[in-house]
């Protein structure tokens, strides 16, 4: 093993990858020596991202689609003579409703896209992965998924179903070599949340003061995580489903975490 971590001759797949938490793990990967294809939805933030990471491939797909799923993989393992490691992080937030005021339609979606989307880019991950007997995943859940939260019904079911689906795949395929894992973000300052800050959808300082760490997270946080997971420095470590939460879910005080 060597002293520190390090991912050279290894071929991964990233999606959201062209924006925060993904494109820092793809870049994180990349800078450890992996070789990297990031795939997303949007084409119009795919280009820059690819610059930014110094992916080998950018791809533009919907992880809620079968087809998608299917022809991303297939396509990211001939490109890179093979796969060894996917991160999933393609996601989409919450409307911030109470349940009575959402529409089935949103709550679908964003199912669809959350957890859908991770089990169908794992199962055609498995393909490759189980068949050379040796991959590893890392999902993306969140703190959302541990507990309840008012007015993210969809999300916090998507979330909760993605960590009994990592633990569900990790036994299934950990005979044949293959680790599923997931991390559990608190909030990060990625543009998918500094978009409900800029709305004024939440307000940070609540946020900061219930966080022993008395901050929000960077992306980078989440990627350095997420990476260990992928990495061979995790050999024993599967159905996990890491927080990375500055203390969020250790604290069962009375409101602040300054004040109690
Ligand atoms: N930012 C946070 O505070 C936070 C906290 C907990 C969990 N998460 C999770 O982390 C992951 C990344 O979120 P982020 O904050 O980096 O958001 P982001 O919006 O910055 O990035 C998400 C990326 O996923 C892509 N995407 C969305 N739908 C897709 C689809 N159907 N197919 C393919 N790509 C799609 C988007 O285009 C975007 O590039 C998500 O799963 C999110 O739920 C984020």
């Amino acid at each position: 093993m060597s002293p520190s971590i390090r991912l050279d001759g290894k071929r991964a797949l990233v999606t959201g990858g062209a924006s925060g938490i993904g494109e820092a793990a793809a870049k994180l990967l990349r800078d450890l020596g992996a070789e990297v294809v990031i795939a997303d939805l949007n084409k119009e933030t795919l280009d820059e991202a690819q610059a930014r990471t110094g992916a080998k491939i950018i791809m533009q797909g919907d992880v809620s689609s079968e087809a998608d799923s299917e022809r991303m993989v297939a396509e990211a393992t001939v490109a890179m003579g093979g796969l060894d490691l996917v991160f999933n992080s393609a996601g989409i937030g919450d409307d911030l409703l109470p349940v009575h005021e959402q529409s089935v339609e949103r709550w679908q979606r964003i199912v669809d896209v959350n957890l859908r989307g991770t089990y169908l880019m794992c199962r055609a991950a498995s393909r490759p992965m189980l068949a050379q007997k040796h991959g590893a995943i890392v999902n993306v859940s969140s703190i959302v998924g541990l507990g309840g939260f008012p007015r993210r019904s969809a999300y916090a079911a998507a979330k909760a179903g993605i960590n009994h689906l990592t633990h569900t795949l990790a036994c299934e395929w950990g005979p044949a070599g293959v680790r599923v894992n997931a991390i559990a973000p608190a909030y990060t300052r990625t543009p998918m949340v500094e978009a409900l800050l800029e709305r004024k959808a939440f307000d940070p300082t609540i946020l900061e003061r219930r966080t022993p760490l008395g901050r929000l997270a960077l992306p980078e946080e989440m990627a350095q995580a997420a990476v260990f997971l992928l990495s061979d420095w995790a050999s024993y470590i599967t159905g996990t489903v890491l927080p990375v939460d500055g203390g969020w879910g250790a604290f069962g005080g009375a409101g602040d975490v300054a004040t109690a």
